[in-house]
Formats: structure tokens, C-alpha cells, sequence
């Protein structure tokens, strides 16, 4: 039995900060591709140049293009342009629909049974581009933000109470952006609901944070986005599929007929293994709840027509 590979496309902040953390994980060998010369490159020998030290095993190359991510398990897809403040996820859209487009073809031509986690924003509309253009089937093209989402929100909770982060669990559903839908009611910390905990002004803050969770990194580092939380968040999916985990994770997939949405890919929670999304977990809304979703969808919907395809 050979590695499994792993090949992230942009070895910009996010994807060469995904293959840091696949590499240090060992959960493959790993490919980094993007179109700058000797950027791939530079980045997976300095990389693999750590691995002495760090102890892992992984062979990590860099390239201009697609021949080495041949017969790859999982590709992470990061190529594109990201936020820039004051621009909103939208604004990207048409620069980075040309370079999906192109980037998917040149991947699923040499990779035809590998799961592919897009990253790339505006994150529910490229990866709605990426299932059609692909042909893959809808369980092996997902999008990474619900875990990003929950963290930011499971890592403000903490920060509150000043307990672990660890003993928190919560699921965000929803399209990435301003309208994802924080779910409070599904939310404990060590088994005990946090509305128990807070009083609801207090999870109102915290909500409305995680909701601009993306925005306050884009204004602190004035340029680019975050990437430690988002490539962390795509490898925990890619982990959760080479390994076979069966986790249940909040991931951006393609709906036909969950949760009343068709022709959408949205974030909900699925069960991620060796197949991708396994399946969808449909969990109870109440009428708010329900609300949210519905102008979640809408936002996403409407960003899907844009592509125009
Ligand atoms: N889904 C999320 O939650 C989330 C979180 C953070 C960032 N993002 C998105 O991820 C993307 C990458 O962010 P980043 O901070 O790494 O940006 P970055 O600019 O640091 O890296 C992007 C890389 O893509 C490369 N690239 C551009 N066109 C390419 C092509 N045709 N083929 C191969 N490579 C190409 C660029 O050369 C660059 O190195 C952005 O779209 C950003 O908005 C999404």
C-alpha cells in the first residue's frame, strides 16, 4: 500500500500553510501547484527541509503544474484572489471563476477518483462551479468553511467562559458570509448547553463576532485574509477523509432537497470518510432558525446565478 497524496493548488498563505499542517499530520505526501515560478517549489523544499527536525515522514514537491498531483486522494483547491478590505467575498467572484474553471479541469483530468475540498472564496459559489465543472460526483466536491466558522466561534466562547477550547462543541450551518446561521441551541461545553452558561446578549455578541469573524482578521493584517484557522479547518476535512474517520462536520455540499434547498451547495453538517460526504444530518430548526437559512440560501443563490453558467 502506497502514501495517499495530498495536493493543494495555491501555495499562497492558505496552501502553504495546509501543507505545513498535512505534512506535520502525515497524512500524505504532499503536492503544492500554483502558476508563480519557483514559489511551489521553494515553499515544499523549505518544507521538506523541516521534516528532519519535526520527525515527519512526507515527501513534499512544489510545481508549476498538474503531472505530480496524478492519482491524488484529496486536492485542496486555494488558488485564487483573496479579500482585500472593504471587498466583499462577491467582488472576487469573477477573478476567481476563470481560474477554477481552468484549475478543475487540470486536476480531475489526472485525478479522477479524488475528493476535491474547495477554499477558494466566494466559497459556496466556487464550489457550486467546481461540482458542475467537474462531472465528480456531488459527494466528492465539498467546501471548507463551517469547521473555519465554528472555530471562530467555539474560540470566542472559550475565550468568555476562559474554560478549554477543546470541551466545546457547536455547528454552524449556512452559506461563508455575514448570514452563516450559529446555532447557540446546538452548542455545550462538555455536554452542558451554552445557553445554560451565558445570558443571551452575551451569545448575541459572540454570534454577531463569528459572524464577522473573517472581517476582523482582513482589517488587522490590512492585506490579504487569514489563513492559520481556514487551512487548519481544510485539513481537518482532508484528515477525516484519508483517514476514514466518519466525522460529522459542518461542510459546504451540494443539496437536493435537504433542508428545503435544491441546486445549492450551502454549509450543513455530513459525515466525512473515505467516500467524502457520506451523507447529509438533517437536524430540527425552529421558525427563527429556519429563518436564517432561508436568507442564508437566498445570499447564495443569488451569488450562484452570477456565474452565469
Ligand atoms: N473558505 C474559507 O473559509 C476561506 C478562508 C480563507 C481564505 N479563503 C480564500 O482562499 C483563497 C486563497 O487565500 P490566500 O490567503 O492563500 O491567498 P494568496 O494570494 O496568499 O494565495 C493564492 C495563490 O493562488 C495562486 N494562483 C492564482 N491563480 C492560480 C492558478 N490559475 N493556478 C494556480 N495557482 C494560482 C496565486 O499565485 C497565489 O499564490 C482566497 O480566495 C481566499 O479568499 C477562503
Amino acid at each position: 500500500m502506497g502514501r495517499k497524496k495530498v495536493s493543494i493548488v495555491g501555495a499562497g498563505f492558505v496552501g502553504a500553510t495546509a501543507a505545513h499542517w498535512a505534512a506535520e499530520k502525515e497524512l500524505g505526501d504532499v503536492v503544492l501547484v500554483d502558476i508563480l515560478e519557483g514559489i511551489p517549489q521553494g515553499k515544499a523544499l523549505d518544507l521538506f527541509e523541516a521534516s528532519p527536525v519535526e520527525g515527519f515522514d512526507a515527501k513534499v514537491v512544489g510545481s508549476n503544474g498538474y503531472d505530480e498531483t496524478r492519482d491524488s486522494d484529496v486536492v485542496l483547491i486555494t488558488s485564487g484572489v483573496p479579500r482585500k478590505p472593504g471587498m466583499s467575498r462577491e467582488d472576487l467572484l469573477e477573478t476567481n471563476k476563470k481560474i477554477i474553471e481552468s484549475v478543475v479541469a487540470e486536476v480531475v483530468a489526472r485525478s479522477p477518483k479524488a475528493v476535491l475540498i474547495m477554499v477558494t472564496n466566494p466559497l459556496d459559489t466556487m464550489t457550486y462551479l467546481a461540482l458542475k465543472r467537474s462531472g465528480l460526483p456531488k459527494e466528492r466536491v465539498l467546501g471548507m468553511a463551517g469547521i473555519l466558522d465554528t472555530a471562530r466561534f467555539k474560540a470566542f466562547i472559550a475565550t468568555e467562559l476562559n474554560v478549554s477550547v477543546e470541551d466545546i462543541q457547536s455547528l454552524i450551518m449556512g452559506g461563508h458570509g455575514d448570514e452563516m446561521v450559529p446555532l447557540p441551541r446546538y452548542t455545550t461545553v462538555s455536554g452542558i448547553p451554552l445557553v445554560q452558561l451565558l445570558p443571551k446578549e452575551k451569545i448575541g455578541r459572540l454570534v454577531d463576532r463569528t459572524r464577522k469573524g473573517g472581517g476582523e482578521i482582513v482589517n488587522l493584517l490590512k492585506t490579504g485574509s487569514a489563513f492559520y484557522a481556514p487551512s487548519a479547518s481544510a485539513i481537518q476535512m482532508a484528515e477525516a477523509i484519508l483517514k476514514d474517520k466518519k466525522r460529522i462536520l459542518p461542510c459546504c455540499v451540494y443539496l437536493e432537497g435537504e433542508y428545503g434547498l435544491r441546486d445549492i451547495c450551502f454549509g450543513v453538517p455530513v459525515k466525512l470518510g473515505a467516500k467524502g460526504a457520506e451523507s447529509i444530518i438533517q437536524v430540527d430548526l425552529n421558525e427563527e432558525e429556519k429563518s436564517l437559512v432561508a436568507k442564508s440560501a437566498e445570499s447564495v443563490k443569488k451569488s450562484i446565478a452570477e456565474l452565469k453558467i
